[in-house]
């Protein structure tokens, strides 16, 4: 979908449907809405007067062939509170608009920048909150749907014209749709790679994805540990993991160096291309979903294609920034590993495994000790680590944890202002006993009944980041929706992680 800036009267604009926003208890209308209503004869003052529209947030309200534009169809969508609006909510609202246009076969589109504002410092911000989620909302995975391919081609939405306010210049709108699309690139890329089927993404296409990514900028560069590498140097804790696979694990690591980079920072994240559990094999219906194993790693590489783009587009990020990505599948055979089984791991700890499906957490150990022996001055990880993690917030928020106040606070307002929800769990010191194994340094599963099921990941990820200033995001919740509850992920892999981390990225250097 092609996002193009106009300075043309929304009213005038003949693309099958046009969307407005109200917010709640709006009844007095200005600026877009004022000129649609006034053009359609006072189409929305009658529907707002009975209360038929609202403006709740993400409400929509469709008219259809109204008289006086040249649009088939309007769509308003309400904002809600007018003191909570930010560019959150413009992105919502945006997502849910497109939803709504698409249920309508349009094929173009014009929206208003909602909330219209008249400050020229806000446009940029947001018009890029509406490009995202006009561009997310859009997002669909249908290649392997080959009934009516032809049908669904011709009812795409290709185009869709963001209307400037007479108030404002176009160049910040423009400027906002640019960032976006650099992004949502990246979003959706990620997307596509969580969604193809398990025996199409394996590790080595992993490495296919990076070496893609690594060729868009000079800025960067890809060094790829394959297995026998990984055997030469100790990394035996992601070689027990693949050990039951037929595929071979990787460790890739791709480096972003722009030029004057004023901080460093390594990002890790947990590439399971399919987790059957291993020989503690998991239910059929918990392995549902399990080719989605891999979207923490997916987030790492999704932040390193968006700084190329950005850089490409003349706005570079200036941040060192390091993506490693341990990749394996979780598969069982003779030659899986096994409970009772102890590893040593590249750290040189060693770890008694009681649970296979407990292997992200192995794999990490040796990200984080690779990751840490570059001296990073932050450290993040991104992983569907655990059950426990969706049961405590449910899908919307990741659990986040570490052990930098000022890198978990910076972690908060990323989240904040990217709409990426996050929360807070404490890594207390109290629990570490339950890390403890009879036979090894650690072990991988607590034997405690009321253990902590996140915090545990936690606190073993810990034992591996060498006093860098580290965060763990365990996104096993929003890395995949089972139903649509915020229009801007779709079914599917959300690509969540992508929007979080580069700004909390971008964050660590003001
Ligand atoms: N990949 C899973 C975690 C997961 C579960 C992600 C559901 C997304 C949705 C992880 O490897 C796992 O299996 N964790 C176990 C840990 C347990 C054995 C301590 C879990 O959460 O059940
Ligand atoms: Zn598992
Ligand atoms: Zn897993």
């Amino acid at each position: 979908m092609e996002l193009l800036p106009t300075n043309q009267a929304i009213n005038t604009l003949a693309v099958d449907t046009i969307v407005i926003s109200l917010f709640q208890g709006d009844t007095t209308f200005d600026g877009t809405s004022q000129t649609v209503n006034e053009a359609t004869s006072g189409l929305l003052q009658e529907h707002v007067t009975h209360h038929e529209f609202e403006g709740n947030l993400l409400e929509t309200l469709t008219f259809h062939s109204p008289a006086g534009l040249k649009a088939k169809h309007v769509i308003i969508v309400g904002l809600g509170k007018s003191a909570d609006f930010d560019s959150v909510v413009a992105r919502k609202a945006a997502a849910a608009s497109i939803v709504e246009a698409k249920k309508l076969r349009s094929r173009s589109v014009a929206t208003v920048i909602h909330g219209e504002t008249r400050k020229e410092a806000d446009v940029q911000q947001l018009s890029q909150a509406v490009s995202e989620g006009l561009l997310l909302g859009n997002y669909e995975f249908n290649r392997y749907k080959t009934k009516d391919q032809a049908q669904r081609a011709k009812q795409t939405i290709t185009q869709c014209l963001l209307v400037n306010n007479p108030n404002t210049t176009i160049e910040s709108l423009e400027q906002g749709i640019k960032q976006a699309e650099a992004i949502c690139a990246a979003v959706l890329n990620v997307r596509d790679i969580i969604n193809e089927p398990p025996s199409k993404i394996k590790p080595v296409n992993l490495v296919e994805v990076a070496t893609e990514i690594a060729s868009l900028s000079d800025s960067i560069s890809l060094t790829v540990l394959d297995k026998s590498q990984l055997e030469k140097e100790g990394y035996n804790a992601l070689l027990a993991v693949a050990s039951g696979s037929e595929e071979p694990p990787y460790l890739i690591h791709l480096t972003y160096k722009p030029q004057g980079a004023r901080k460093k920072v390594a990002l890790v994240g947990k590439g399971v291309t399919f987790d059957s559990g291993g020989l503690s094999i998991k239910p059929w219906s918990a392995m549902l979903s399990m080719k989605s194993d891999m979207s923490g790693g997916g987030a790492v590489l999704g932040i390193i294609q968006a700084l190329a783009e950005l850089e490409a587009l003349g706005t570079p990020v200036p941040v060192e920034v390091h993506g490693i990505v341990v990749t394996t599948e979780n598969m069982i055979s003779g030659k899986a590993m096994r409970p009772d089984d102890i590893i040593e791991t590249k750290s040189g700890k060693t770890i008694e495994i009681l649970h296979t499906d407990a292997e992200g957490r192995l794999i990490l150990s040796d990200g984080l000790t690779y990751a840490s022996l570059l001296k990073p001055d932050y450290m993040i990880d991104f992983a569907t680590l655990t059950g426990a993690a969706i049961r405590a917030l449910g899908r919307s928020y990741a659990a986040f944890m570490g052990n930098d106040r000022a890198l978990l606070d910076t972690i908060g307002q990323a989240s904040q202002q990217t709409g990426e929800l996050a929360w807070e769990l404490p890594l207390p010191d109290e629990y570490k006993k339950q890390l403890e194994s009879p036979v090894a340094d650690l072990q991988n599963i607590s034997t405690n009944d009321y253990s902590p099921g996140a915090i545990f990941g936690g606190l073993f990820l810990q034992e591996f980041v060498n006093d860098v200033p580290w965060a763990h995001i365990d996104i096993a919740g929003p890395s995949f929706a089972d139903e649509v509850t915020n229009p801007v992920y779709t079914k599917g892999g959300t690509g969540y992680g992508i929007l979080l981390g580069l700004e909390t990225v971008r964050r660590l250097v003001d």
